[in-house]
């Protein structure tokens, strides 16, 4: 079988860092370039699996216990690997997801940084797959925050848990971008969304084959 060029992009940072915003301008740059790209997101990007995003995103802040999450967010990322990213990738599309395991691992660091381990034990046990290329959005959690809240989505559960936790979540990613610097990126965050935008472009150019 030939082998596909297809990529597995995720974009992490962040809440109201500006990743939905670039996910959508990367999978629309990609189809302009003649590929075929899917768009998709987390916890969601698959019927199953965003019926599951209502149970995390809305509600009490302290809704679930962290064990309880990790759990629920893998179960999404499960289905979202079986029914969206897998079938694309082997049709040969481009997968752009807006977050995948990138944000299970710094959540929960943040909040409970024992738990990092039970994290990388269920995703090599039910995920085992990582993106090719991951760029995470960093910036000034106080600017970001200001822009998430700013949309009043009713989805701000993690919003809610408020600075002090946004800044810990930008250390985390900054963390896994200095262990893991072939696959994860740093992309400043703090700028105009097309100054963002050429960034990841810059980025994503070399790893297109
Ligand atoms: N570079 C930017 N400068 C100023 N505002 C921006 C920029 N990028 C996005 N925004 C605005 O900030 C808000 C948050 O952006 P976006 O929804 O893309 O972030 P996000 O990282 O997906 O947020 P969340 O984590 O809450 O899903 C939106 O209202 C968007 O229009
Ligand atoms: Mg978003």
């Amino acid at each position: 079988m030939p082998r596909s060029n297809a990529l597995f992009i995720s974009l992490e940072g962040i809440d109201g860092s500006g990743k939905s915003t670039q996910a959508r301008r990367l999978a629309d740059w990609l189809t302009a370039q003649g590929r075929d790209a899917v768009l998709t997101r987390e916890p969601g990007g698959a019927p199953g699996a965003e019926e599951i995003r209502h149970l995390l995103v809305q509600g009490d802040p302290e809704r679930w216990s962290p064990e309880t999450e990790i759990l629920l967010f893998t179960a999404a990322r499960r289905d979202h690997l079986e029914r969206t990213i897998r079938p694309a990738l082997e049709a040969g599309r481009d997968v752009v997801t807006d977050r995948f395991a990138d944000s299970t691992r710094v959540y929960q660091g943040a909040t409970r940084g024992d738990l990092r381990a039970l994290v990388d034990t269920i995703h090599s046990a039910a995920i085992a797959t990582e993106p090719d290329l991951t760029l995470i959005l960093d910036m000034d959690p106080e600017i970001a925050l200001t822009r998430g809240l700013a949309r009043n989505s009713g989805e701000d559960r993690f919003e809610d848990f408020g600075l002090p936790f946004q800044q810990k979540l930008r250390a985390g990613f900054q963390a896994l971008a200095a262990e893991q610097p072939h696959r994860c990126h740093l992309i400043d965050a703090d700028t105009t969304p097309d100054a963002i935008t050429q960034a990841i472009i810059a980025r994503v150019t070399r790893h297109l084959r």
